[in-house]
């Protein structure tokens, strides 16, 4: 048995990604999976935690300057998404990048004038070869000879900035799953938990992995074969910030898209539609309203 990817891709027909492949079967297996990252990757991610460290210090009318709140464009203060109810909001800000928005920010000079905006199109575009090759690969298996989904216009990376013992609550965040495709993330401290077999756990991710948790989209496109990962972010009280970086994948909406498992579970639901609608429930705008800037 040949026991890592850089081998397997020998035995393998040469268009396939044995490293997604592998990833797939984890996906399925597990219900979650570690992404490995190159070397690149990680310092990329590195870089972009220690700019936020220093964006995040600014006072708050430095920070909220660099806010497109109409697109859900960079800064966010806590009180505006949350995970459940909207009486909980999640306790963090954060600094979403969305790659719709880029004539946007170009225009307002963020590139110039923003590091934490300009790092995380570095980073965003890195982390989105190893979407796509996952997106391939599941395309290859279960409908053979079609691209995979298109998600680069519709997808954004973000930093949350949490300070832990700022907070009383037990759960920064509490528990729910993301109403995306997939998303990756990684963080500079403990407190993510998943949810195995009904009981939440503390995630461990070894310096080269970010998590990837699959999204109820993809339960959607799977026939349920994926199930979504429930996960919260428990209070460590710790007196350091904590930051954590997501990149949320969702479908392009310009695009057909049909599950690739079809079953009862599915049957006439509409993948472009949900994807659309799902920022609704945790208190951000559609994606079309916040395409077109009708957000708040
Ligand atoms: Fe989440």
């Amino acid at each position: 048995m040949l026991s890592n990817a850089v081998e397997r891709v020998h035995d393998c027909n040469p268009v396939d990604n044995p490293a997604a492949r592998l990833l797939l079967e984890e996906l399925l297996a597990r219900g979650h999976a570690k992404l490995q990252i190159g070397r690149e990757t990680r310092r990329q991610i590195d870089h972009s935690f220690s700019i936020a460290r220093e964006y995040f210090a600014k006072p708050f009318p430095e920070k909220s300057s660099y806010a497109l709140s109409q697109y859900v464009e960079g800064y966010r203060e806590i009180g505006l998404e949350y995970s459940q109810v909207k009486e909980r909001p999640d306790l963090t800000e954060s600094f979403s990048l969305w790659n719709r928005n880029r004539a946007h920010t170009e225009a307002a000079g963020w590139i110039q004038s923003c590091p934490i905006h300009a790092e995380l199109r570095r980073t965003v575009d890195d982390l989105s070869t190893y979407v796509a090759d996952l997106f391939q690969t599941m395309a290859d298996k279960w409908a053979p000879g079609t691209p995979g989904p298109r998600f680069e216009r519709a997808s954004y990376i973000q930093v949350n900035y949490y300070e832990p013992a700022q907070h009383s609550r037990d759960m920064l965040q509490d528990g729910h799953e993301d109403g995306h495709l997939i998303t990756l993330v990684t963080a500079n401290s403990p407190g993510l938990e998943i949810e195995i077999d009904g009981k939440y756990m503390p995630v461990e991710l070894g310096e080269n992995e970010m998590l990837i948790m699959p999204g109820s989209l993809l339960t959607l496109m799977t026939g349920g074969a994926i199930p979504p990962l429930f996960h919260q972010v428990k209070n460590s009280r710790r007196t350091d910030p904590r930051y954590s970086m997501m990149f949320f994948v969702n479908p392009e909406g310009n695009q057909v898209l049909e599950p690739w498992i079809k079953n009862a579970s599915n049957a006439g639901r509409d993948v472009i539609a949900e994807a659309n609608a799902l920022p609704l429930k945790f208190g951000l705008p559609s994606l079309e309203d916040g395409t077109e800037g009708r957000g708040r």
